[in-house]
């Protein structure tokens, strides 16, 4: 499991708050009648801007039919995660994820996020809360001398206990220099099991809930993933250190 030193965490910080600026911006900017293209080209001015790097656009993993053609994913409605920036133009009610990772300074940060365009309705606002619920439960029990199953079994519980549909092949993972690291984070688990949590691990924690079933399926494209059943999904997620002083959540929001 790679550790990291405290300088090295604080090294991360930029990274972090670039992170964080970057969604924060998307969501101010974000209206309807844009496409989840136009948000990537706005997320890919501030990364020139900021002499930042994109670290999605180009990635090929075996999965993918192509490199990854994007500095976001953009996942809209029963899309969970990894949909392309597309020329979808976005709808009244449209629930946009939104995640996005990028180096600078030689580090790598991810964060994603969920919001509904236009109306909000209870459903969609009961998931996306839920989600981030299940997200805060996860980075509180990122904790020194803890074990993964601790930060699984949290982000799992809430989203059972709300009712939702939660599928194991996709979670978090260890950031750094690259933004896949070991260890994996699942999104089930069971506390006290799995790796021992130590000073120095930083981590991208992110629950995707499904507001109907835990299926989901694979587009052709390779990449995006959507719920089986067509319902709804939302996808929450922070880059946290776990230090001695508890864990700091690298890609904070204001
Ligand atoms: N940031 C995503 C994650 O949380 C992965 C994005 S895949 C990419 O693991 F191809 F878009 F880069
Ligand atoms: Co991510």
């Amino acid at each position: 499991m790679p550790l990291k030193k405290p300088a090295e965490i604080q090294e991360m910080r930029p990274a972090g708050r670039f992170v964080a600026h970057v969604l924060s911006s998307l969501r101010e900017h974000a209206r309807l009648g844009m496409t989840t293209k136009d948000l990537d080209a706005h997320a890919h001015g501030l990364i020139d801007e900021a002499g930042a790097r994109s670290v999605y656009l180009g990635y090929h993993p075996s999965f993918g039919a192509m490199p990854y053609p994007g500095v976001l994913c953009t996942s809209v409605n029963d899309h969970a995660l990894h949909g392309l920036p597309s020329d979808r133009v976005l709808e009244d009610g449209d629930v946009l994820s939104i995640d996005f990772a990028a180096e600078l300074n030689g580090w790598v940060c991810d964060s994603a996020l969920t919001f509904q365009l236009g109306t909000q309705t209870p459903e969609a606002q009961r998931l996306i809360a839920t989600t981030e619920q299940a997200l805060d439960a996860g980075v509180a029990a990122a904790l020194a001398g803890g074990r993964m199953g601790d930060v699984s079994a949290a982000i799992g519980r809430i989203g059972r206990d709300a009712g939702y549909g939660i599928n194991g092949d996709f979670g978090g993972h260890g950031v750094g220099r690259t933004m896949h690291e070991d260890p994996h984070v699942p999104n089930l688990g069971r506390r006290g099991t799995g790796e021992r949590l130590k000073p120095g691990l930083v981590i991208a924690i992110e629950p995707w809930f499904m507001a109907g079933g835990d299926g989901y399926e694979v587009d052709d494209d390779g990449w995006t993933i959507r719920t089986a059943d067509g319902s709804l999904a939302a996808h929450a997620e922070h880059t946290v250190a776990v230090t001695r002083d508890g864990p700091v959540v690298l890609t904070a929001r204001d």
